[in-house]
């Protein structure tokens, strides 16, 4: 979900919509704003649907300078007006909005609000109702009915953003493992959980640590502890153009930021190579790194599987074992750790709960980790021991694309350094600026051609239930991602998989026109792959091929330039994308908003 807050400002109506629409890609299920003009107006307005649905519903009378807003990814209560946010507690009070989950919310409502009437599913209008319980009976103000109300939450995860009519100038502000930031403008303050969403109106954020409560008001900004205790800090500066948050001419974000791939690699090179072309990376890392007998890298959806490509980076240019996990699942059932264990955590946003739970834990263990993210300043970032930047600028669509590339290109750097400073010869080999150089030219060729992949989507794509993806080693990885890319956007049913293993069982799927694309790009396994699109042409497959150029036939129908085989990933994927992004146009869904999901997922 996604949170937005100001105070102070004649424009808030403005701001609030304005960063909620651009908080979008965080849930757009439902949406509502509250605001308060301080003297005796105020509003609350909330909306099924995207924010565009909600500003048409926002007349020009709903006026203010203080409020808060509210984009919705479902979890408890089914997507409806009552379970939207702001959620208000029964006498009209107090107006909270909430991003996380209340574990103990059903023992809170049966143990204090047993004669409170409810309106809405949610776990927020509990907490709601409890704040205005508790300032009633014990006649407290809202600051001290807050925190008593915070205390029995034990452990949920909360980024909560509360109003009183009492206080009409004044948010309270409250964080557990959900992000939220507070922005200091001129004369006002803003709340947000992404600092993308107030970039037209600050570029000065204070992070907020878990446990800590904030009192924000047009001139000031009080920080307190768990222990109530009064915290200083210092703002951080997010040095982003708000125009990078536009599309431009673009229709969707998405085909944009495909777009922008081989500039991301570009960028990746110069930010991250000296001019000689050597890495140039910290030496702190690199030692915490050399010291590792194993690594061990952690990331959920297409994080995963920009690891998956990770793996085989470090192993072939590190010598360094490496595993790979899905945060989720890892958090939960560690595996036994080698001796000397390093982490790296995958995340575009550096928000995904169950990628933090993990690293709450290896923080909590002693162990050293590394976040690659595209979010300078986020709680992945913030709470390991090292970052390294995507620097792929902000990728809206809720489908990843340019950081699942960048996460890639900037591993490869990474096991470049790690294996040169260990001295291992396939490194001291692998020129990495010339690889980059190469993906990006093949990247760009392959956007130059679009036309030829719409028409693939036209012929294949358009009618079919679902699809296959195949390949092996670093293929393999790839069509998990093109499989994933196509299901989220396009909603046809879609696997990735090892080509040698659809034999044994799930070649009985192929049905008469059932699209199996083969991905090819490794020597050592391409007659393989072929071979087994055969098997699947025999029982009615329609092939479609991805090759690398070196392995390629006059019948393929997508050829890659080559690269070195272990940065073939970086351009593979890219028709994958292309493919995914046409078929979901051209059956008319909303490319970047697609149904059921959110891009940065703050519950686990
Ligand atoms: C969500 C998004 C996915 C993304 C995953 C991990 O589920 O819909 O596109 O890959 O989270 O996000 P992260 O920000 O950690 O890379």
């Amino acid at each position: 979900c996604g949170i937005v807050g100001v105070t102070g400002n004649d424009n808030a109506v403005k701001i609030l919509l304005d960063g909620l629409q651009k908080l979008e890609y965080r849930g757009y299920d439902s949406a509502g704003i509250y605001v308060n003009d301080q003297s005796g107006e105020d509003y609350l307005v909330k909306e099924k649907g995207r924010i565009s649905e909600l500003k048409r519903e926002v007349g020009p009378s709903v006026h203010g300078s203080t409020g808060i807003g509210h984009t919705r990814w479902a979890t408890h209560g089914v997507v409806s007006v009552d379970n939207a946010h702001p959620q208000v507690s029964q006498d009209g009070r107090f107006y909270l909005v909430h991003n996380g989950v209340i574990d103990n919310f059903q023992e809170i409502k049966s143990e204090y609000l047993s004669d409170v009437p409810f309106t809405s599913q949610t776990d927020t209008e509990v907490v709601v109702q409890l704040i205005d319980k508790i300032a009633t009976e014990e006649n407290l103000n809202a600051h001290d009915a807050f925190i008593k109300a915070l205390q029995l939450l034990h452990g949920s995860s909360y980024a909560f953003l509360l109003m009183d009519k009492q206080e009409p100038d004044t948010l309270f502000v409250a964080k557990n493992k959900s992000p939220l930031l507070v922005g200091v403008g001129d004369g006002f303050n803003v709340v947000c959980s992404d600092a993308l969403a107030m970039l037209r109106e600050t570029h000065d954020f204070l992070e907020l640590v878990d446990g800590e409560v904030v009192t924000i008001k047009p001139d000031g900004i009080k920080i307190e502890d768990a222990a109530g205790n009064v915290v200083q800090r210092d703002t951080f500066h997010v040095d982003m153009d708000a125009d990078e948050t536009d599309k431009g001419t673009y229709p969707f974000y998405m085909l944009k930021e495909i777009d922008e791939q081989p500039n991301v690699m570009r960028r990746l090179a110069q930010v991250y190579l000296s001019e000689t072309g050597a890495p140039v990376v910290n030496d702190a890392l690199l030692a915490s790194m050399k010291k590792a007998d194993r690594i061990y890298i952690v990331g959920a959806g297409t994080s995963y599987h920009a690891g998956l490509v990770g793996k085989r980076l470090f192993e072939n240019l590190t010598q360094t074992p490496t595993e790979v996990h899905i945060s989720s699942e890892f958090a939960y059932e560690q595996p036994i750790l080698s001796e000397k264990p390093f982490f790296i955590f995958l995340s575009q946003s550096g928000e995904t709960a169950d990628s933090r739970e993990v690293l709450v834990n290896v923080n909590a263990a002693g162990h050293e980790s590394l976040t690659i993210t595209n979010v300078q300043n986020s709680t992945l970032s913030r709470e390991a021991t090292y970052t390294m930047l995507l620097h792929a600028g902000p990728e809206i669509a809720v489908a990843s694309t340019k950081a699942y590339t960048a996460q890639i290109a900037l591993q490869a750097i990474l096991a470049k350094a790690l294996g040169e400073a260990d001295k291992q010869i396939v490194a001291q080999r692998f020129d990495i600026r010339q690889q980059l150089g190469l993906v990006a030219t093949g990247i760009q060729a392959i956007v130059d051609e679009k036309d030829k992949i719409e028409a693939l989507v036209k012929q294949s794509f358009l009618k079919t239930p679902n699809a296959f993806y195949i390949g092996r080693g670093l293929d393999w990885g790839v069509s998990l991602e093109a499989a994933l890319k196509l299901k989220e956007i396009s909603y046809v049913q879609a696997e990735g998989f090892a080509s040698g293993e659809l034999k044994h069982g799930t070649i009985a799927l192929i049905e008469e026109g059932t699209p199996v694309i083969g991905i090819i790009t490794q020597s050592k396994t391409a007659g393989l792959t072929r071979s087994n699109l055969q098997e699947t042409m025999a029982r009615g497959a329609k092939i479609i091929t991805i090759v690398s150029e070196n392995l390629a036939k006059d019948s393929d129908d997508i050829v890659l330039a080559d690269v070195d085989e272990l940065m073939t990933p970086l351009i593979s994927v890219v028709p994958t994308q292309l493919l995914a992004y046409y078929t979901s146009l051209l059956k008319g869904l909303d490319v970047d908003r697609p149904r059921n999901l959110a891009k940065s997922v703050t519950v686990e």
